[in-house]
């Protein structure tokens, strides 16, 4: 019912000043021509009325206002593993920038330092969002090593590390595809938060896997046919990276 006023509304173009004169000729005997859109007006008023004495109370309480769905202590223990992961991630991409080392890795190098930087942006989202929810963001390297859900990988040959992280970004995706699943409708903040964040770990996995076909896996040395095409990942944005991943 809500609904159909809400709509017939717009459809009339008609701010609060014309539900103020709907409101008066109502009182005046015609109110039964239009009665959803009496009570929608009503029930609309009391709703905001309501919103309004909420917010009015626990002001230290911030964006977790009375209207919030979920349950918060959950999905604050979601994300600090999330930002576990994150951190955890951000170090193995360094550590991965810093041992790619050979005359092979010189080009693959780049993404590590890329994907390490998109990977710290990921921890500040979620350190944010989990403050907001009146949780303490998850930054201690005891907490790290406790809650991230993805072991860290020190394998040094190139391969390795590449597959170590396209492993990490696929368990990631699937493990934020949950937490999305969570939220439903009753956090849509952190819902927004990971179905960007879930995006560009699509995008890091989608990178890897095109990288390792890139490399000759009994050598470890870059297939010279697509030499430019890695070149051009490296110049694009990483959207762009995304989308150039073979299928052969
Ligand atoms: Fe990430
Ligand atoms: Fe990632």
């Amino acid at each position: 019912m809500s609904q159909r006023w809400h709509e017939q509304e717009h459809s009339e173009g008609r701010g609060s000043a014309g539900n103020e004169q709907w409101q008066s000729a109502g009182e005046e005997g015609h109110s039964s021509t239009r009665p959803n859109r009496e009570s929608g007006e009503l029930i609309w008023q009391q709703r905001l009325h309501k919103m309004l004495q909420n917010a009015e109370q626990n002001l230290p309480d911030g964006a977790l206002t009375a209207g919030y769905k979920a349950d918060p202590q959950e999905i604050i223990a979601l994300l600090k593993r999330a930002q576990a992961s994150e951190w955890a991630s951000f170090l193995q991409y360094w550590h991965h920038y810093f041992m790619a080392s050979d005359i092979h890795s010189a080009e693959v190098k780049d993404v590590f330092k890329e994907h390490a930087e998109d990977e710290l942006e990921h921890a500040r989202f979620f350190g944010e969002r989990i403050q907001q929810l009146g949780g303490v963001p998850c930054d201690s390297p005891e907490e790290i090593t406790r809650l991230t859900p993805t072991p860290t990988e020190y394998n040094h040959d190139l391969r390795s590390m590449m597959e170590a992280d396209l492993v990490g970004e696929r368990q990631t995706i699937d493990f934020y595809d949950e937490i999305i699943r969570t939220c439903g409708f009753d956090d849509n903040v952190t819902r927004k938060i990971l179905e960007h964040i879930i995006e560009e770990e699509a995008k890091h996995a989608d990178d890897w896997a095109t990288l390792l076909y890139a490399y000759d896996g009994s050598t470890g040395k870059q297939i010279e046919s697509i030499h430019d095409e890695i070149s051009q990942m490296l110049k694009s944005t990483t959207q762009g990276a995304g989308r150039m991943r073979r299928t052969a």
